[in-house]
Order: structure tokens, then C-alpha cells, then sequence
């Protein structure tokens, strides 16, 4: 075990936060039980060296007198203002609901019971704690909002765009209602339809005009696979913030503060059938990112905390090999995406079954024919045991 591997336990074995006396007894502890026999002298040093608690993904809190030793998760909970969720160490949140009152970000934290029973279940009910990139992901988002503004998200498959704003729905009590454009998504179920209803003829709702009226995030999942005729109505919507119902008596539909749109699409020119979205579409979104994969120290660290397997030399090699692949990409010698979502099933998957059947079974049976060389060569190169 590697010395940022018995920091990380020392935290860890103590539900998260742990005095920083304990930490170092704690440490040595750990360290003597692999069979080392540590100095408390050389571990004030060592233990407490800023380059190696980044690695192992702790950090020092100071609460007035009280000096204690955090994983860093709980840390950045308690800066976005949420409640510390312990007794887990895998780092999606299980099933909890963000504080209310207070803000996030400079955004309003909202009281879920503001809204009725059948919007606030599409509030998130978790987290991954979202890591920003040195673009800021987070806090642009949280401008935008406060701002008004519509937000699209570009980059390659399983990068973190939909969980981006899912996090920021969740700390901020906002319900997200999510739509795939591909996913035969029409006039009917994107706007709503009428029905007859005892005898009656009444419109049901679709989730676009719900989202409006309760102000409400839509997220919409590849925009550039949308019909034209959704395209129409969605230019409409975010250039009034209103939509006349011709179906229902031109009832008015008013969005309401908290409204948004988020879409999020793969970059067009790396996904073959996938078409560029236009540029009016383009154009009634005001802020716009190019989200990417995260560097490595921060995606070895990512797939170790959501996996909850924190094996740091596979994480390592795995997004050592990730890379390879994604180089491959660029090269235009290879057509797939390697995603962080991938990593994090393989990394759960070696908690279960040999890594080389991690790998083949979750991952390179996902690429196409002609690139599952390339990947377990990639795989070879860099994973010893594989
Ligand atoms: N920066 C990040 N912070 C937190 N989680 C991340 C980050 N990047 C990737 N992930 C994780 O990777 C996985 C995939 O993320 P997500 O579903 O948001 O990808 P996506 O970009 O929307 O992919 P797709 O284009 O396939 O829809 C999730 O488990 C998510 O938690
Ligand atoms: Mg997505």
C-alpha cells in the first residue's frame, strides 16, 4: 500500500474527519499493520506534506482551536454550503436531499415543498460533488442562472455535461427535467396532447410547458438529433419566454423565474450521423462551453471516489490508458470515445473480477470491431496486471 493509500484509510476509518493527533496515530497504525515501522517524528513530515494529502484526496480543517484532517469530498460539501454525508466512501451521496434556505454559489437555494409533489421528484436526489475543470464549470453555471441565461454544454461522451448541471440542480433544490432529442421526442411529447378525459376533451401538459411554468431546469440531451418542428417551438419559447397554446383556446404559458434551458451535445464533426446544430438554435444560447475530460491527477482521483474502489495505482494506469486512447481519437486512428463513466464501471468491476476481465468484459467489448486491438494493446502497455 502506498503511503497516500494509509493517509487516505486513516480519514477514512474514522467516517471522514479525524483529529489531526489521531490522523498521525492513526497513520502509523496503518502503516505498521503493512509491516513498516514509522517514526511519529518522520510522519509529522510525511503525512502532513500538501503534495501527498492531494494525492490521497484529504485536507487539513481548521475549526477554531480544533485542527482536524478531512477527506477532501466532505471538505467541498461543506464550502457548497450542504450537509456532510458520512458512514459512505463511495462519493455519489446516496439519496439525499440539499439543505434548504441559504445559497450555492451566489444562487438561491429554493425549499423543495415550493413546489407541488409532482415536480419536486425531479429534483436530484444526489450528488457527485461535480469537479470543475480551471474553466469553472460550476460557478459558470450558477451565473448563468442568475443571470437568466440559457446554457449549452459540448464535448465527448460520458464527460460530466449532464452531470454538471444534475449537481447544480441538486444543491440548489431546482427541479431538472431531462429530455433526449434522439429518443423520438415529438410535438406531442415535448409540448403536449390532447386526450379525452371522462368525456372531455383536455390537454395534458408536456414536459417543455411544465418545466416553464414551475421554473424548472430542462435539460435537453442531444439537441442536434432534434426535429425541426421542436427546433420551432423551443426557438419560441426561449425567445418570449412564452408559448400560446393554439391546441388549448391560445391559452398564454408564461416561464417562470428559475426556467432554463441546458442543452447538451457531442462536438458534430467527432460523431458520424450526428448533425451540427444550426445557428439560430445555436445562437439563443447565451452561455456556452466546451467541457472536456478531466487531467489526470483529477480523473484518477474522480473514478476512485465514485467507484468507492480506491485502488490509486489501476486509477492510475487507467486513465493513463484512457488517454492513450483518446490521443487516438484526436489522431482520427480510432472513431470511440473512452468516457470517465467507462473508467468508473472498470474500476468497479476489478473490485469483483480480475482486472483483465474487468477490462475486456466492461470495456473493450464496448469499442468497434476494428479498434478492440488497439484498446487492449493500450491495455497492455499500461496496466501491469492485464
Ligand atoms: N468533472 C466531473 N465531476 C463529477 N463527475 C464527473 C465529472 N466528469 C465525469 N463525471 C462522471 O462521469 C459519468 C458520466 O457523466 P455524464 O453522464 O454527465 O456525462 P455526459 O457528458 O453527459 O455524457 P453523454 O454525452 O454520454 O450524455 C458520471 O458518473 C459523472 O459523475
Ligand atoms: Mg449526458
Amino acid at each position: 500500500m502506498a503511503y497516500e493509500d494509509a493517509m487516505r484509510e486513516a480519514v477514512e476509518r474514522h467516517g471522514g474527519r479525524i483529529d489531526a493527533d489521531e490522523y498521525l496515530v492513526a497513520v502509523q497504525t496503518i502503516l505498521q499493520e503493512q509491516g513498516g515501522s514509522p517514526a511519529l517524528e518522520s510522519l509529522k513530515t510525511n503525512a502532513f506534506s500538501h503534495r501527498r494529502m492531494v494525492e490521497a484526496g484529504i485536507a487539513r480543517v481548521q475549526i477554531g482551536r480544533r485542527k482536524m484532517v478531512w477527506l477532501e469530498e466532505f471538505a467541498e460539501s461543506v464550502m457548497n454550503g450542504e450537509a456532510i454525508e458520512t458512514g459512505t466512501t463511495a462519493g455519489v451521496s446516496p439519496n439525499v436531499a440539499a439543505p434548504s434556505g441559504g445559497a450555492f454559489n451566489g444562487v438561491e437555494r429554493m425549499d423543495a415543498e415550493h413546489y407541488p409533489e409532482h415536480i419536486r421528484q425531479f429534483i436530484p436526489n444526489n450528488t457527485t460533488n461535480f469537479v470543475e475543470s480551471d474553466q469553472n464549470e460550476m460557478l459558470n453555471l450558477c451565473l448563468a442562472y442568475e443571470m437568466g441565461w440559457h446554457v449549452m454544454y459540448e464535448g465527448p461522451t460520458g464527460c460530466g455535461k449532464t452531470r454538471l448541471v444534475a449537481d447544480f440542480c441538486h444543491a440548489t433544490n431546482k427541479p431538472m427535467i431531462r429530455l433526449n432529442c434522439s429518443e423520438g421526442l415529438n410535438e406531442d411529447n415535448f409540448i403536449g396532447y390532447k386526450t379525452l378525459v371522462d368525456g372531455q376533451v383536455v390537454f395534458v401538459e408536456g414536459p417543455a410547458l411544465l418545466a416553464m411554468q414551475y421554473g424548472c431546469v430542462l435539460v435537453l440531451d442531444e439537441l442536434n438529433a432534434a426535429l425541426p418542428e421542436i427546433l420551432i417551438k423551443l426557438h419560441s419559447i426561449m425567445d418570449s419566454g412564452t408559448y400560446t397554446l393554439a391546441e388549448d383556446g391560445n391559452r398564454m404559458i408564461h416561464a417562470q423565474p428559475g426556467f432554463m434551458v441546458a442543452a447538451c451535445i457531442n462536438p458534430p464533426n467527432d460523431y458520424a450521423g450526428v448533425r451540427p446544430l444550426n445557428r439560430a438554435t445555436k445562437d439563443r444560447f447565451d452561455l456556452q462551453m466546451n467541457i472536456k475530460y478531466l487531467p489526470e491527477a483529477e480523473e484518477m482521483k474522480l473514478i476512485q471516489r465514485l467507484s468507492g474502489n480506491r485502488n490509486r495505482d489501476l486509477a492510475r494506469s487507467l486513465v493513463r490508458m484512457a488517454n492513450d486512447l483518446r490521443e487516438l481519437k484526436v489522431q482520427r486512428k480510432m472513431s470511440s470515445d473512452t468516457s470517465t463513466r467507462n473508467l468508473i464501471t472498470v474500476m468497479q468491476a476489478t473490485t469483483k473480477m480480475s482486472v483483465t476481465d474487468a477490462i475486456n468484459y466492461t470495456m473493450v467489448n464496448r469499442y468497434d470491431d476494428t479498434e478492440r486491438k488497439d484498446v487492449q494493446m493500450a491495455a497492455r502497455t499500461r496496466i501491469g496486471d492485464y
